[in-house]
């Protein structure tokens, strides 16, 4: 049994992340800014899933996220760095530095703040998995606004760099780089109803190499196997969870049979 910290796992993919490991049995902490949200789900999760508010631009509410697992969950196995939102977006000319600045807080910063308390307390135990929520924006450019592009390619940057350092003392990073997948966050940026995730699902299924969409949970299956002891070898790398839809776009052709 484990115990795992998700941050914004109160919807989309954090959700199925703590989904997840609530069906394996583990104790779940959803750390999340949408606290109705996020008690409505541990509430579906039993007894072993807890919430706490958290800011994961907070360096205060991130530091007391990962306290209050350790206290009231135990000693902190897995750490999900998977809080996010689209941040700024449009033309470079148009983009404020403030947007700018908002928005790495959000996507990098955040990111940052969570793995460094994580390692904190996992470097003495000398165990732990940390799994941060990159994108296919963070592997490619072309595929999202500026602003979370680069904040995402700072992500998996920050990952390669967290796992060099960190490997000697037996703790692993890595991040899963999801495409368009079912959430509320695609549901929201496609209807304006982020409860919208039937819209989402047929969108991103017509838009698909392979007809079907990406779900939260396919990315969460993923995360999950980061996260756990089937994957101890692997440490300091980014997994692409699209169903190919990625492949194309990163060599700007289409198939054609
Ligand atoms: N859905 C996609 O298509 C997609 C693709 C690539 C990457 N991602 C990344 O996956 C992660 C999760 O996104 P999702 O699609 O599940 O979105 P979502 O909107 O469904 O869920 C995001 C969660 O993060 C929470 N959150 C937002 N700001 C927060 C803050 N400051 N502090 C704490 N929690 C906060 C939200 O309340 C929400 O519960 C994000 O990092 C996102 O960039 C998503």
């Amino acid at each position: 049994m484990s115990i795992v910290l998700v941050t914004g796992g109160a919807r989309g993919i954090g959700a199925a992340i703590a989904s997840r490991h609530a069906a394996a049995g583990d104790s779940v902490l959803v750390a999340d800014v949408d606290d109705a949200a996020g008690k409505q789900l541990v509430e579906t999760l039993g007894l072993r899933a807890h919430y706490v508010h958290c800011d994961v631009t907070s360096e205060d509410d991130v530091r007391a996220g990962v306290v209050h697992a350790e206290r009231h969950l135990g000693p902190l196995d897995v750490v999900y760095a998977n809080a996010g939102a689209v941040g700024v977006t449009g033309r470079l000319e148009g983009t404020s530095l403030e947007d700018w600045r908002r928005t790495m807080d959000l996507l990098l910063t955040s990111v940052f703040l969570t793995v460094r308390e994580a390692v904190a307390v996992m470097r003495p135990r000398g165990r732990g998995a940390i799994v941060c929520t990159a994108s296919v924006a963070g592997v490619r450019g072309g595929l999202g606004p500026h602003a979370y592009t680069a904040a995402k390619h700072g992500v998996v940057g920050l990952v390669e760099s967290v796992a060099v350092e960190v490997a000697r003392y037996g703790l692993r990073i890595n991040a899963v780089a999801p495409g368009g997948a079912v959430s509320s966050l695609t549901a929201g940026l496609m209807s304006g109803d982020v409860d919208d995730l039937q819209l989402a699902h047929d969108r991103l299924a017509a838009s698909s190499a392979s007809g079907v969409p990406t779900t939260a949970e396919d990315v969460a299956d993923a995360a999950f196997f980061l996260g756990g002891a089937g994957s101890s070898r692997i440490n300091g790398t980014c997994l692409v969870v699209d169903g190919a839809d990625y492949v194309p776009s990163q060599k700007g052709l289409s198939y054609y049979s």
